[in-house]
């Protein structure tokens, strides 16, 4: 029987890598500390990259360090992998702002993400003008915003605050990760389709279509490590990855699907009352002729769910990881927030303390306690650019058309030349002045909510719902994480911790 093109090359392809991952894990002379990619014959430095994808933030971080922060790399040729992998902020600038027509997304970024179509989060240059000034105006709607601090607050009292009150009065050991994935799933489905799917109960249901959030950044990590042609050839016989993302696409889409239709259903009682209108980011979307297409709105609307959920809720469990290594860090919030607790002694809810969005928008050392969480576990770890035609960078690097850029947000956070001797401790006074205000650090050095146009247009609201979520627990709880857990990333477009990270709480 012949075998298929596609087969031949896989198996080929697997014949030429099994030996060499093998062999690079068994002689661990992949962990030679900063060291470039070792140049193979053929397959090039692709089995660097491969023995080291299990690990990959921390082994750029390594080379990045070793080489000034800057390295190139380059997989079989024809696979078109040829990466210049980037931390330094001059050339970041350079892609983000100084030049950044030359450095779109690209088709292959497209083809990784494919579940989120054509919409804003997959494209570039004049396709990407309506549709990120339209989510520029619907994000900075001070109704929406309002509207969203109130159903942070809200869900913060009625579901987040009595679940953990149970996990405390029950003495329960609990994936703090997965909780804040259910809270923020919950929050991300109000914020746009207003309808709170209840995730985040006691009986804790099950959450596939989460699940399946998770397994788009997973399998998408995997596809931007492999050439082009091995993923593609795996989505077409439908086996490993490919086959668990081809089930998690339709989760996603029916999901989004149903919400769709039934706030489609909703729509005459909305717009005749004139109650809700505009209150969630979907209503905005119903009658703009610019989303008429129903495979368009669906991706943009999962994108958006995949932002508004990720990256917070990534962020969160961070914070609490954190927090639990630093307790001088939790005694600075909480003097922070007594003037306010004190205030309010007399309206808690039960022996709770709730701060409101108002109260907390001016808490400076808060924020800077945020910021630095998202400078040494950035949700989005790496950004991927293409090089649209030949440049050379402010470091002096050539880039030639066709080449991919990755920029590690992650090692950028560890560099001692970005942000000094003590750039590996966590330390929120980084980020304050001496009279005690936000110190202003320029995008392309922080670079974890993106920089130039492209910046991310939810920053404000991400950093408020934080904020209410943070305040609340430590001034409510102490968190205790239970010792011996190995935290270390996930190999996922998303930093989020492979095994998650189980805690204690004990009301104060
Ligand atoms: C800790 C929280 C957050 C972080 C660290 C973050 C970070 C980012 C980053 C790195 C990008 C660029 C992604 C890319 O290059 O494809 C981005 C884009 C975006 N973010 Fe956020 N984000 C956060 C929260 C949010 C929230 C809560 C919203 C919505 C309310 C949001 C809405 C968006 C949108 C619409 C874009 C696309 C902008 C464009 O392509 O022009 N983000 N964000």
């Amino acid at each position: 029987m012949l075998i298929p093109f596609w087969q031949e090359l896989l198996i080929s392809t697997l014949v030429l890598l099994v030996p060499m991952y093998l062999y690079f894990r068994s002689s661990g002379r992949s962990k030679n500390p900063g060291a470039l990619p070792i140049n193979w014959p053929v397959m090039h430095m692709f089995p660097s990259l491969l023995a080291n994808v299990h690990n990959l933030l921390d082994y750029f971080t390594l080379v990045l360090a070793g080489s000034g922060l800057n390295f190139r790399a380059h997989g079989p040729g024809g696979a078109g992998m040829r990466f210049f992998v980037t931390c330094d902020p001059a050339n970041i600038r350079h892609i983000f702002t100084k030049n950044y027509t030359n450095f779109p997304k690209g088709t292959e970024f497209a083809a990784i993400f494919d579940i989120m179509g054509d919409s804003l989060f997959n494209v570039d240059g004049p396709l990407a003008l309506r549709p990120r000034a339209k989510i520029h105006t619907v994000l900075s709607s001070p109704r929406l915003v309002a509207s969203m601090e109130a159903s942070c607050r809200d869900k913060v009292v009625s579901d987040l605050l009595p679940l953990l009150s149970h996990m405390a009065n029950t003495g329960t050991v609990f994936d703090i990760q997965e909780l804040m994935s259910r809270f923020m799933f919950d929050l991300a489905s109000t914020a746009l389709f207003g309808e709170d799917p209840g995730l985040l109960s006691i009986d804790m249901p099950h959450m596939d279509v989460s699940i399946a959030m998770d397994t788009v950044m997973e399998v998408g990590f995997f596809r931007h490590m492999m050439p082009a042609c091995c993923w593609k050839a795996m989505r077409w016989l439908n086996i490993g990855p490919e086959r668990k993302l081809g089930a998690a696409h339709t989760i996603l889409r029916d999901f989004i699907a149903k919400m769709i239709e039934r706030r489609n259903i909703n729509k005459g009682h909305v717009n005749s009352d004139h109650e809700q209108e505009g209150v969630d980011i979907f209503s905005s979307y119903i009658n703009d002729p610019d989303f008429s297409d129903y495979d368009f709105l669906r991706a943009g609307l999962i994108g958006l769910m995949l932002a508004l959920r990720d990256t917070v809720r990534t962020t969160l469990s961070w914070i609490f990881y954190n927090l639990a290594q630093n307790p001088d860090v939790v005694s600075t919030i909480r003097n922070e927030l007594t003037p306010i607790a004190l205030r309010k002694a007399s309206t808690a809810v039960g022996d709770m303390v709730i701060f409101e969005p108002e109260e907390i928008k001016s808490m400076v050392y808060l924020r800077a306690t945020l910021y630095e969480t998202l400078r040494l576990y950035p949700p989005a770890p790496l950004e991927r650019k293409t090089v649209a035609t030949d440049d050379i960078m402010p470091s002096g690097h050539k880039v030639h058309s066709g080449d991919t850029i990755f920029v590690s947000i992650y090692s950028m956070g560890r560099m001692e030349g970005v942000w000094g001797k003590d750039c590996l401790n966590y330390n929120p006074h980084r980020w304050l002045l001496e009279d005690g205000k936000l110190r202003y650090v320029p995008s392309h050095k922080f670079l974890s909510f993106n920089s130039g146009p492209r910046i991310c247009p939810g920053k404000d609201i991400a950093v408020m719902q934080m904020k209410i979520v943070v305040a609340t627990i430590v001034w409510n709880f102490d968190v205790e994480v239970t010792e011996g857990q190995s935290i270390r990333p996930k190999s996922s477009c998303i930093l989020q911790m492979k095994n998650g990270l189980t805690v204690k709480l004990k009301k104060r």
